[in-house]
């Protein structure tokens, strides 16, 4: 959800104090503006305690990280708007570790596919990877690109927008946090742009182990089958973004001997033409 300017400008004015749990305005504001300010505050988890020796918005979680995400962004996020929550950095760190994202292997080619306002991939980057990213939404877009760490920064569609072959090359690590409502089907595209010997990770929900529907079903299989595997993320670990879902990280590698994964080189020997006509 958009924060109004007025709002904006009163969260990220610098005498306002954001630490710990706690969100603290120490000077006086128009009715009005203290109104929308407040219900913003709570509308994304914030309770007002006016005790004297607290006088703040106090929040359930670690509220830092998240503020300092929806102050660069103007918005926080909303269930109701492409299911924006960015990963927190403990979630980020496991991400890297699964990937083998770090300063000890500058150089890999990266992509992020659903990159919010950089999360995940500005730490990639800043551990010497090149990083692709695409964003659907403008003012995420925009911070990307103020930004300035990835390589290049594509504002579309992921899943209608963007083909493997777009890319010369495939990449070899995808690093993820889909929406969680399409989060089967970004991962299944994603796939097609990992290289040979690459790895994806991907948050996703959790009811990809047991769901039964085919979509679901099929996607297991295939990453159980390609020496995948899900790793349980705690309970907790998107409280600092303001949700709890559960939730994991799905692990799908392609150097394997047998790999069926329709990656970036499965692209290149069937150009998008030849499996559309023959429905592959
Ligand atoms: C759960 S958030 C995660 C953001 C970022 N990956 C992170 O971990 O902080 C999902 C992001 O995907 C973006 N998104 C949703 N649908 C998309 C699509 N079809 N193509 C590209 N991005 C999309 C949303 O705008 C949102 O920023």
């Amino acid at each position: 959800m958009k924060i109004p300017d007025d709002v904006l400008a009163v969260l990220a004015d610098p005498r306002v104090v954001i630490d710990g749990d706690r969100v603290q305005i120490p000077f006086e504001l128009d009715r009005p503006l203290y109104d929308r300010v407040d219900r913003i505050l709570k509308e994304v988890g914030g309770r007002w305690d006016g005790r004297k020796k607290v006088r703040a918005h106090v929040f359930g979680h670690q509220v830092e990280e998240f503020m300092r995400q929806a102050i660069a962004s103007a918005e926080f996020p909303s269930r109701y708007e492409q299911g924006w929550y960015p990963s927190p950095p403990a979630v980020v760190e496991q991400i890297l570790q699964h990937a083998g994202i770090s300063d000890h292997r500058p150089g890999l080619t990266v992509l992020e596919p659903s990159a919010g306002t950089g999360c995940i991939a500005g730490p990639a980057a800043a551990r010497g990877a090149l990083v692709d990213v695409v964003e659907i939404d403008a003012r995420r877009v925009e911070v990307l690109r103020r930004a300035g760490f990835a390589r290049r920064v594509v504002h579309g569609d992921f899943l209608t927008d963007l083909h493997p072959l777009d890319y010369p090359e495939g990449f070899s690590r995808v690093v993820m946090n889909p929406p969680f409502a399409d989060a089967v089907a970004h991962v299944q595209h994603a796939l097609g742009f990992l290289s040979d010997d690459a790895v994806l990770v991907s948050v996703m929900p959790e009811y990809v182990l047991w769901r039964t529907d085919l979509a679901t079903k099929r996607f297991r299989w295939l990453v159980e089958g390609n020496d995948g595997e899900f790793v349980y993320l705690p309970r907790d670990a998107f409280e600092p973004s303001g949700v709890i879902f559960p939730a994991v990280l799905a692990v799908v590698p392609t150097g394997h001997d047998g790999c069926t994964i329709r990656n970036h080189g499965w692209h290149r020997r069937y150009p998008k033409q030849q499996y559309e006509l023959f429905a592959l």
